[in-house]
């Protein structure tokens, strides 16, 4: 089992070492190593037993220390990483030959994140190479917001866990790129295509597809094992026994099923406290006896957006 530790002085001599340690964001826990080190960077893909071609992030605690990686950065990538850096924005850079093949699946931009989590920024601001940081969990599942999550999947593979508390956030960051004199979401998050409108950008989400530019975009990714459904309730009542199925609610419950059978992601109907729920609660229930997990979407604005797209790929190809 790894060391679940606040000691960030250990946490920054293993990475100087070449170890991979996962690491507290604001968005969800990452898998961290030398980004610049190809070595350390496939013990990355090995221990997520992801595949090659989906690149990862670098992450670094300013723009000013990664500039020798970078070619050109457009002014409006630059603008929004005024405003939204540090935190959990990640923007695609046009990059220079030191940035390793295998960090960017040899794409010609590579992933930039800026976090603010305190913890990971002391960690950072101690080290002079950036850190490739993927979600902390197995290729496919859903991503850990806890040190325990991690210990939970990825424990038994390495060292430590840097432990930050539970992710503020609870979704992974917004990923866009520049292209055609827009802004094109490749990932939704926290910053929102409305955030980003607001500062005058014409703003693309671009769609799901099999062959997707960000691999995040692929339709069965945040899988959890137990099936997920977005179909209504008295549809899958005709299909599954009454005590077999959990509800995974907004804000309210049904009448339909007990109310022990029933999860809330916020009764008060705060979207930011939904996310930062979200996927906790989806592992809980995940765990639990339950044949299949009913799920009711959010309204279709802002932060519900993002949390409905994490709702939709979960839900792909176990509806009834
Ligand atoms: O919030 C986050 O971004 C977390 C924390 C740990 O920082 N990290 C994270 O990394 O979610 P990962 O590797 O699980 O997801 C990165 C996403 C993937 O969908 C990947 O395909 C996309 O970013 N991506 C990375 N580099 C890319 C590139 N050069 N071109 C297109 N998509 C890219
Ligand atoms: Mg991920």
């Amino acid at each position: 089992m790894a060391e679940i530790s606040t000691d960030i002085h250990r946490a920054i001599n293993l990475l100087q070492a070449g170890e991979v340690v996962a690491i507290p964001t604001e968005t969800v826990y990452g898998l961290a190593g030398n980004a610049i080190d190809p070595q350390v960077v496939s013990k990355i893909f090995e221990i997520k037993e992801r595949p090659s071609f989906d690149p990862l992030i670098m992450h670094s605690d300013r723009l000013s220390k990664i500039e020798s990686y970078l070619a050109d950065i457009p002014e409006p990538l630059a603008h929004l990483l005024s405003i939204y850096s540090p935190g959990p924005l990640t923007v695609l850079l046009k990059r220079k030959s030191s940035v390793p093949d295998i960090t960017c699946s040899g794409l010609e931009k590579v992933a930039v994140r800026i976090p603010s989590h305190p913890v990971t920024r002391a960690l950072l601001e101690a080290i002079d190479f950036p850190l490739a940081a993927p979600s902390a969990n197995p290729f496919g599942y859903i991503s850990p917001t806890t040190a325990q999550h991690v210990q939970d999947q990825l424990g038994d593979k390495i060292r430590m866990i840097l432990d930050g508390e539970a992710s503020a956030i609870g979704l992974e960051s917004t990923v866009i790129d520049w292209r055609d004199e827009m802004i094109v979401i490749l990932r939704q998050g926290a910053v929102t295509a409305e955030d980003i409108r607001s500062h005058g950008y014409e703003v693309q989400l671009q769609a799901s597809s099999s062959n997707p530019s960000s691999p995040g975009m692929l339709s069965s990714h945040y899988a959890p094992r137990t099936a997920l459904s977005l179909d209504p309730l008295p549809a899958v009542l005709d299909h599954y026994d009454t005590e077999d199925i959990a509800y995974l609610g907004f804000r309210q419950n049904v009448q339909e099923l007990p109310q022990d059978q029933q999860y809330l992601l916020s009764p008060s109907g705060n979207m930011q406290e939904a996310a930062q729920r979200l996927f906790a609660l989806m592992r809980q229930l995940d765990q639990g006896p339950h044949k299949i997990i009913v799920c009711q979407l959010l309204p279709e604005e802002g932060l519900g957006r993002a949390i409905n797209d994490k709702l939709r790929r979960a839900a792909h190809g176990s509806g009834i």
